[in-house]
């Protein structure tokens, strides 16, 4: 039977189904196991992340055209020379210095960062991936062997965070990709949202809030400085702030590149925004139900970023910056690499073009994604944060 959606979406092909409802299956196994329901943040790990079945570790196409949608390094290569042209300061600086990717996708970021410090001559002595779905560790494999082959040697893929880490960490869209609760404010405290199934269907209930969570809404609501009101909704990310204390702890010396949909958190817990950041993407549709097809669509959450500075902070590292997408790439230097552009063919031209316009554009990405520079010791500053930094917003 064809499940009717709320929104309006494509229906997916048979195959998809099959495994979206397998998907499902373990869910709902794990909602038993539970006692009939499991917290929000835990139906989006499963249904992101459940071994085999979760939409980043089972073999769903994922990126560009023919995925569900797409991501700076996918919409043009300029995206992952100016990266590299910002880190290659850093990794010059710093002996030894190794350049550690997160959430590395289909490798699109890694495969031009690299040629870039190639060009550079600002090769890291290794380039690290941590990966955290087996089908994209291998589509990165086969795409990096494929096309670097002579800095192969270079490339390893971690399978848990190093002891220690000196030089660049860079990750694209991963903090949006991490689980968050999501919960409501009532008048008689904060409540959990929960997911149960009812009748094979998922739904959301909702239970007294455990303490972590109530704390950290609390905590939220005394720094903009009122209560929610009554029936507001909205997400909290504990796993964002906890990766980065992680990823604080094993760098040695160096910059943390941070990349993604996301704002400060007086625009995050703004009223009007009373129903949240969550945003749910299938085939190139964004809406916004997130219990349905779980395995086969992509669900993420816009991030907090003064929740990032706040735990960069609590870590002891420096803040070098946060500027939109657009600004970094701009003060970065994409007009360096666009200093060819006039004798291009007028296909390139015209196709580079739009891919400028969505990579900087205000009502696109250029706006939407921010990038956070963050730095442990003597570091040099990336031209990328020289102006337009909106640190005092945090
Ligand atoms: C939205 S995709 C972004 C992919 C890529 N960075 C890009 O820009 O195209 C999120 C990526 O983060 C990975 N990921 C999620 N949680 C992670 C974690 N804790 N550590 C490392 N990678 C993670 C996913 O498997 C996926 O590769």
């Amino acid at each position: 039977m064809q499940h009717e959606y709320a929104v309006s979406l494509p229906q997916p092909d048979a195959i998809s189904a099959a495994h979206s409802e397998r998907c499902a299956g373990y869910i709902r196994a794990r909602i038993h196991d539970a006692g009939g329901s499991i917290s929000f943040a835990e139906f989006m790990h499963y249904a992101l992340y459940a071994p085999g079945l979760g939409y980043y570790a089972a073999g769903a196409r994922k990126f560009g055209d023919a995925g569900d949608f797409v991501t700076a390094p996918e919409i043009s290569p300029l995206f992952g020379r100016v990266v590299a042209r910002q880190s290659a300061g850093v990794l010059r600086s710093v002996p030894g210095g190794s350049l550690l990717e997160f959430g590395a996708g289909s490798g699109r970021l890694a495969l031009e960062v690299l040629r870039t410090l190639d060009e550079l001559d600002a090769l890291p002595v290794e380039y690290r991936i941590m990966e955290v779905s087996a089908d994209l560790r291998e589509r990165q494999q086969r795409l990096l062997h494929e096309e670097l082959p002579g800095l192969a040697e270079r490339i390893c893929w971690l399978d848990r965070m190093p002891d220690a880490h000196r030089g660049v960490v860079l990750a694209n869209e991963v903090l949006d990709a991490l689980p968050v609760e999501r919960f409501i404010r009532r008048k008689d405290g904060v409540y959990q949202l929960r997911v149960a199934d009812e009748a094979g269907e998922f739904v959301f209930v909702d239970e007294p809030a455990p303490g972590v969570l109530a704390s950290a809404v609390e905590a939220i609501e005394t720094d903009v400085g009122a209560r929610f009101p009554d029936a507001y909704v909205s997400e909290v990310s504990l796993a964002a702030p906890a990766w980065l204390r992680d990823v604080a702890k094993v760098l040695e010396q160096g910059m943390i590149l941070l990349f993604d949909y996301g704002v400060s958190r007086r625009d995050y817990y703004a009223d009007d925004r009373d129903e949240g950041w969550l945003r749910c993407h299938f085939r190139h549709r964004a809406h916004s139900d997130p219990l349905i097809l779980p395995g086969i669509q992509d669900l993420t959450a816009w991030v907090d970023f003064s929740a990032i500075a706040e735990a960069a902070a609590d870590s002891g590292l420096d803040i070098l910056g946060y500027v939109s997408q657009s600004q970094f790439l701009l003060a970065g230097g994409i007009d360096a690499e666009l200093s060819d552009f006039a004798g291009m063919p007028i296909e390139s031209q015209l196709r580079t073009a739009a891919q400028v316009k969505i990579l900087t554009l205000p009502g696109e990405m250029g706006e939407n994604v921010k990038c956070i520079g963050l730095a442990r010791g003597d570091i040099p500053r990336p031209a990328a944060f020289d102006s337009a930094d909106r640190t005092h917003t945090l």
